[in-house]
């Protein structure tokens, strides 16, 4: 094992080439296995995947789209395994489908009445897998181990926290506010000391259909209803946006007292109770949480944390635990202008539940139960986090925003709360990860198309015009960045904290006095980050550099190269010093000074580049560190059967004759030598 200091420019990679090529390419003395791929069987008696748009049984499938991911280490009895190098259980996420891909012939009448097959095909293709990977002279799954499930939305799911039994949850399908079916959009995760996954529901108010006339029904039962319209409002479901992605309310399902369609229409029903019990019109306050799963556990019900507050959640990643001290979760709600979470446990940590078997009663303790906080960056380079605590502050009946109504209240309508305490706007926050070494936490800042010269603040400090070679400009922070802040007193239970900027994304070709703040070169320029975390091995004492690796979701810079994945051994927060942009959009120019960290150089590095039109997602490895777990999402997604825009990863292996439907997957990536995957 290598022996280098934090910080310290530990790489021991040549940095890959920035790249259009329809491949996955990692540096020479790497392999790469593709290892799980949309639409493998997970149990005994599923066909192969024909790949041509007939393929059922998505319920005994990869899903699509794969995104965050955990690997747990297996033991042979069954349970979790800390020293599970060659044997674990593979958790992933399945945030969205390439629709016209999935059926023969694209989509059938996208606009009207959609198929029941179709429709339950593309729900089928959402939501968690769970698998069994194994290592002999290669990584494979296990395509018939007990141990695989899929989770999708149609798997019932049970309310756990402060607004279990809220009325804003009742439905038809739960008129006691404690049940609800499936899960959405997962995009992010987190991965619980306690060996449980936890999966994370970002973009699923596109799911959900609003029709006209539904606010003037909801504000003629009152006062309730008067609330609900502020606050689909404030979560962008607005009567404008009726919306409903790929139409799944519009199906007329052969079992007419089937309602796994009709909830997907939010409107509410004329005559229906007031209440919510006879519709759906609560279905959407459903989703938007955190939800725990327990992988050893297929029989289990995953839990919606609803302590952990709704967004569009990202990732929600633990910092570091230690034993007396409260933990805490950091979140990020991805859209533009939204803020940066953390939950504090109000229980103190436990080292020996780590080692439990009664994993989700463990969750149960650290997750039900705590304080939400958001975050507020000052331009001095210090940070508060404000509690979103019913009764505090702003947070009252009085508010004439949306008056508050209790703390579950307070969680349901995260975003109006953090509003009423004037935290930060941020750039995008999409995944969290924390330093192992440090304790620091890194939040990707991903791009900011609406930030302008006028809103550029000390932590969201560009705005400015990245041209491109082909498909016009981008404006805004074209290219994101990613922030990073120090807990005061290094203690999870902190209210306040320190905070510079790790990195800001440009291409290297950019004003290197304005754009390109951190100086990034042919062999580590980047945009749009998103994926984030700190990969293994790692010891309390940071003898072993922890790398962070990067991975980005890009539209600005994919005229240029595909996505990629970077491996970073990153300092500290002020390293660097501040430094002062003038932003110039048209007309418009400003100056702000912002907190910069030192630039990274060498110790930041391209390790992967993914195929055509691909995003880099979930990123995991085994204990040691020797096999390094990568999703490739939605590569080809531009495309469709007639236009198949990428053969990824039919292509992998080599060049074929004809072009083969894409597939989203899962990919491993060990070192031919055996050594540690970066290092
Ligand atoms: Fe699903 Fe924010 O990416
Ligand atoms: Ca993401
Ligand atoms: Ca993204
Ligand atoms: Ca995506």
């Amino acid at each position: 094992t290598t022996s280098v200091t934090v910080g310290a420019a530990s790489l021991g990679f040549t940095a890959v080439a920035k790249s259009l090529a329809d491949i996955v390419a990692v540096p020479s003395g790497y392999a790469v296995t593709v290892l799980y791929r949309l639409g493998d069987p997970i149990a005994g008696g599923v066909a192969a995947y024909a790949n041509d748009g007939t393929d059922t049984n998505f319920s005994k499938r990869a899903g699509d789209h794969h995104d965050g991911m955990s690997y747990f280490g297996l033991s042979a009895s069954g349970t979790p395994d800390a020293n599970g190098n060659t044997r674990g259980l593979l958790v992933l996420n399945h945030e969205n489908i390439s629709q016209p891909y999935l059926h023969p012939n694209g989509a059938t009448n996208p606009g009207g009445v959609r198929p029941e097959a179709e429709a339950l095909k593309e729900m089928e293709c959402h939501g968690v897998s769970v698998i069994e990977v194994s290592r002999s002279a290669n990584w494979a799954y296990v395509p018939t181990s007990s141990f695989n499930q899929r989770i999708t939305p149609l798997t019932p799911m049970s309310f756990s926290g402060p607004v279990r039994g809220n009325d804003s949850l009742k439905t038809r399908y739960s008129p006691d506010a404690t049940a609800g079916r499936g899960t959405i959009n997962n995009c992010a995760n987190g991965t619980m000391p306690w060996n449980t996954y936890l999966t994370n529901e970002e973009n699923w108010v596109g799911y959900f259909r609003r029709e006209v006339g539904d606010g003037a029904r909801r504000a003629a039962t009152g006062a309730a209803g008067v609330k609900a319209n502020t606050s689909l409002a404030r979560y962008g479901k607005g009567e404008s946006n009726t919306g409903g992605n790929y139409g799944w309310s519009t199906v007329r399902p052969a079992d007419t007292t089937s309602t796994a369609y009709a909830r997907w229409n939010i409107t509410a029903q004329a005559g229906a109770p007031a209440d919510g019990t006879g519709d759906f019109r609560n279905e959407i306050f459903q989703y938007g949480w955190v939800v725990e799963i327990d992988p050893f556990d297929p029989a289990s019900t995953p839990r919606k944390r609803t302590a952990l507050g709704r967004m569009n959640h990202e990732g929600c990643e633990i910092g570091r635990t230690i034993a007396g001290v409260k933990p805490a979760f950091y979140m990020g709600d991805d859209a533009q202008n939204e803020y940066i979470y953390k939950f504090v446990s109000a229980t103190p940590w436990s080292a020996a539940d780590a080692t439990a078997a009664n994993r989700l009663a463990i969750g149960d303790k650290y997750l039900d139960t705590g304080t939400l906080y958001v975050a507020k960056f000052s331009a001095d380079g210090s940070g508060q986090w404000l509690p979103l605590v019913f009764g505090q502050g702003p947070l009252t009946s009085a508010n004439a925003t949306y008056s508050f109504a209790s703390q579950a209240d307070v969680l349901i309508n995260t975003r109006l709360a953090a509003d009423a305490l004037g935290a930060t706007r941020m750039d995008r926050p999409e995944w969290t990860a924390v330093n192992p070494a440090t304790g620091e936490m890194y939040c990707t800042l991903t791009n900011n198309s609406s930030r302008t010269v006028a809103s550029a603040d000390a932590a969201n400090p560009r705005a400015y015009v990245d041209p491109k070679t082909t498909g016009g400009q981008t404006t805004g922070n074209a290219n994101g960045h990613i922030i990073r802040l120090r807990e005061t007193g290094d203690t999870s239970e902190a209210t306040t904290f320190a905070w510079d900027i790790y990195a800001f994304g440009a291409g290297s070709d950019l004003d290197a006095t304005n754009i390109n703040l951190s100086g990034l070169d042919a062999t580590n320029d980047f945009s749009s980050p998103d994926g984030l975390w700190f990969g293994l091995p790692s010891n309390a004492s940071g003898t072993i550099a922890p790398v962070m690796w990067i991975e980005t979701d890009d539209g600005a810079y994919t005229d240029v190269t595909n996505c990629m994945l970077l491996a970073s051994v990153p300092g500290k927060v002020n390293d660097g010093g501040t430094r002062t942009v003038t932003n110039t959009v048209g007309a418009a120019t400003g100056s702000v000074t912002t907190r910069i960290g030192k630039a990274p150089g060498a110790t930041l590095r391209r390790f992967l580049v993914g195929p055509k039109e691909c995003e880099i997602t979930g990123i995991y490895s085994t204990p040691d560190g020797r096999s390094l777990f990568v999703n490739i999402q939605h590569p080809g997604e531009g495309g469709g059967p007639t236009n198949i825009t990428s053969s990824w990863p039919a292509n992998q292996a080599g060049a074929v004759a004809t072009p083969s439907r894409p597939r989203s997957s899962t990919i491993v990536i060990t070192k031919t030598d055996g050594g540690v995957v970066g290092l």
